[in-house]
């Protein structure tokens, strides 16, 4: 195979990363995350484009370093170009169209969303990858979708939140316990020696594929305020059994969809993106589901799995691959809530 050395930028929320593919392997993958936003329980637009601007440079930089190469072999720059804050991806996108500029070399736009998806596709030791058609289903803190995916770039959304973002749900139940931001993947942790079953929280009624979780947050919020009402020590003493009735109770919201989705398309590969698919409960019941109902399941990389460059570069790689490769007018729908 030729060198085909792709720069990919990812600024759409508060990670600003870059990265650098040869073809569809990763040889480099900078994520400079972002610490501000802790202390206020959630990301703050206007800091995340401050971090961005001091960071983009830098992390730029080592992504070459690592990759072992110079600007003057890039084949052409990726970047996304949304959904995400604007002024967390102006700073990316401004960068990336000016050094393509300077070094006068193809720039190729990649929508966020698809790139979750498309991660799939690169080439690691050992992973197997999902064939066409498939289903894909995209949960992080800024996005919860269903798409059926037919090739790269034909992809539907069959189904997606009507309100907050299913790593919404976990950090904002988490900030209800006193937990801090982003709660996700401690409601993760303390769940793991709780009883999934110990307490128990309604789930939506949603039509379709669709999902929604600020129900679920009310409930939680409800269910905290009357316990420490009767027990100021509620939460210390059943922290587990709450975390793990949490978390059961969304996995069981996000597996009801999935399942609804195989049921209407037949189709019975499912791959999972998105910092939520980093959670060990949602895994397991992937894992569940394969010896259940004969599906195939597909769960990338950890690094793969939260925002990254390298997914980005993998669809920058694939268009730059084939100029007749066109998106479907994939549509750019929540960004995530501030
Ligand atoms: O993909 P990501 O890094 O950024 C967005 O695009 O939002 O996803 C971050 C989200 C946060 O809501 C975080 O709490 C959640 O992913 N998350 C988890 C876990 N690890 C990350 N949620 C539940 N369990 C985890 N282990
Ligand atoms: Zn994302």
């Amino acid at each position: 195979k030729n060198k085909t050395y792709i720069l990919a930028i990812e600024s759409s929320c508060d990670d600003t990363a870059a990265a650098v593919l040869d073809n569809d392997k990763t040889l480099s993958n900078v994520v400079a995350r972002q610490a501000v936003h802790e202390e206020y329980g959630g990301v703050v637009p206007e800091l995340a484009s401050r971090a961005h601007q001091q960071n983009i440079v830098p992390v730029v930089h080592q992504a070459l370093k690592k990759a072992g190469i110079t600007k003057e072999d890039l084949s052409a720059v990726a970047f996304t170009s949304g959904p995400g804050l604007m002024g967390s991806l102006l700073v990316g996108t401004s960068f990336a169209k000016s050094l393509a500029m300077g070094l006068d070399i193809p720039l190729i736009d990649v929508n966020h969303m698809q790139a979750h998806i498309l991660a799939h596709f690169i080439d690691e030791e050992g992973y197997d990858k999902p064939k066409f058609p498939f289903l894909a289903l995209t949960i992080s803190g800024g996005h919860t979708q269903v798409v059926q995916v037919d090739s790269y770039f034909d992809m539907t959304i069959l189904g997606q939140t009507l309100d907050d973002a299913v790593g919404e749900a976990f950090d904002k139940s988490a900030k209800i316990l006193g937990l801090p931001y982003p709660g996700g993947p401690l409601i993760d942790k303390y769940a793991q020696s709780g009883n999934p079953k110990a307490f128990k929280f309604t789930k939506p009624k949603v039509d379709g594929l669709d999902f929604s979780f600020s129900g679920l947050k009310t409930a939680i919020l409800y269910f905290y305020q009357k316990e420490v009402a009767a027990d100021p020590d509620f939460v210390e003493k059943h922290r587990d059994d709450i975390c793990a009735s949490i978390q059961y109770t969304i996995i069981n919201i996000l597996m009801d969809k999935i399942k609804k989705a195989v049921k209407q398309t037949g189709i019975r590969q499912v791959a999972i993106g998105g910092g939520v698919s980093a959670n060990s409960g949602i895994r397991k019941a992937l894992k569940d589901a394969e010896a259940k109902y004969g599906w195939k399941t597909f769960v990338p990389k950890f690094e793969y799995t939260t925002d990254n460059a390298a997914m980005i570069g993998i669809v920058g790689y694939l268009k730059y691959k084939d100029e007749n490769l066109q998106d479907s007018g994939y549509v750019e729908t929540h960004a995530r809530a501030q």
